[in-house]
């Protein structure tokens, strides 16, 4: 089950790292700055793990969406070895294709020495439980298409998570990973205190956050991205958080409709999207004459 229908190929970054890249998705992982620094700017930082998890007895629980080829997931788990503290990771993928590739070409991925052992063992039995320096680490896998109904369940009914590293391709490449029904379906998962950060930024994906019933912030710079996208359940986890000029410019994109079934057109948006998001809590506050905005 999982294994490999895919093609994969190790690229070299410009700080001469290598990134997996899938070949029939012609996607790389993480196709500017490695996956170290992308992991930092895009997830950990702008959801503010670090502070979170001290506030939380040392234990959170984190869902990795697209293991891939488990950059996401090890460098977490390298950036807080050195607390004693507790993380509970679900990660969810498809395929393992990317994590074998990987770890058959492990002297290009430096980030996976030393877990090699608990690598094989959670994508034999897709559980492990291990000690890496001072982080305690229980890691789930959650083998499967993530789009398909009710396939969170189990590791919903297991652990909601604090905060969710949302990373399966893009948009373009795997629309359904990104429809409103996806992030509905995500929302109803989440305790009252939960973030999701993400490497896109389209106005599209923003929309169809807030539509979900997150508030909606500015993520990291990473390369040449000036800025990323994170997102929260309540708005005091995440800054700042998009305002008046964010509505302007949505107001006028050319991509700003949630894709809602398949296959999707992009499109302005709606008058009704823009109605849902003039009455979104995260715009309540903020002073702009929706008559002059309103899209035709
Ligand atoms: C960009 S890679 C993830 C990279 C990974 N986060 C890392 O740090 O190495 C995207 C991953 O999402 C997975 N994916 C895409 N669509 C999916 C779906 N519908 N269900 C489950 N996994 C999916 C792909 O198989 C791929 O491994």
């Amino acid at each position: 089950m999982g294994q490999p229908s895919e093609s994969y190929s190790a690229v070299q970054l410009a700080d001469g790292s290598y990134s997996v890249r899938s070949e029939v998705h012609q996607e790389t992982f993480h196709p500017v700055v490695g996956s170290k620094v992308e992991a930092r700017c895009v997830y950990f930082d702008p959801m503010r793990l670090e502070q979170r998890w001290g506030s939380r007895c040392n234990e959170l629980c984190v869902w990795d969406v697209g293991l891939g080829s488990a950059g996401n997931a090890l460098h977490l788990m390298r950036a807080h070895e050195k607390t004693p503290r507790k993380l509970r990771l679900h990660s969810f993928d498809k395929t393992l294709g990317g994590l074998r590739f990987a770890l058959d070409h492990a002297e290009k991925f430096p980030y996976l020495h030393g877990f090699e052992r608990p690598l094989e063992t959670l994508m034999q039995e897709s559980e492990v439980h291990f000690q890496w320096q001072h982080l305690e680490v229980h890691w789930k896998l959650h083998l499967g298409d993530l789009s398909q109904k009710g396939f969170m369940a189990p590791a919903h009914a297991s652990a909601r998570p604090d905060a969710i590293l949302y990373d399966p391709y893009s948009p373009a490449k795997n629309p359904e990973m990104w429809s409103l029904g996806m992030f509905q379906s995500l929302a109803t998962c989440l305790p009252t205190s939960a973030t999701l950060a993400t490497y896109s930024r389209s106005t599209s994906v923003r929309v169809t956050l807030l539509l979900a019933g997150f508030v909606v912030g500015k993520g990291g710079q990473v390369g040449e991205k000036e800025e990323t996208t994170v997102a929260a359940t309540t708005a005091t986890l995440i800054s700042p958080l998009l305002g008046a000029e964010w509505l302007r410019r949505a107001s006028r994109s050319t991509n700003a409709e949630p894709i809602r079934t398949l296959p999707h057109q992009r499109s302005s948006m709606t008058h009704t999207t823009w109605q849902a998001l003039l009455e979104h809590p995260q715009f309540q506050d903020i002073s702009l004459d929706p008559r002059l905005l309103r899209p035709s």
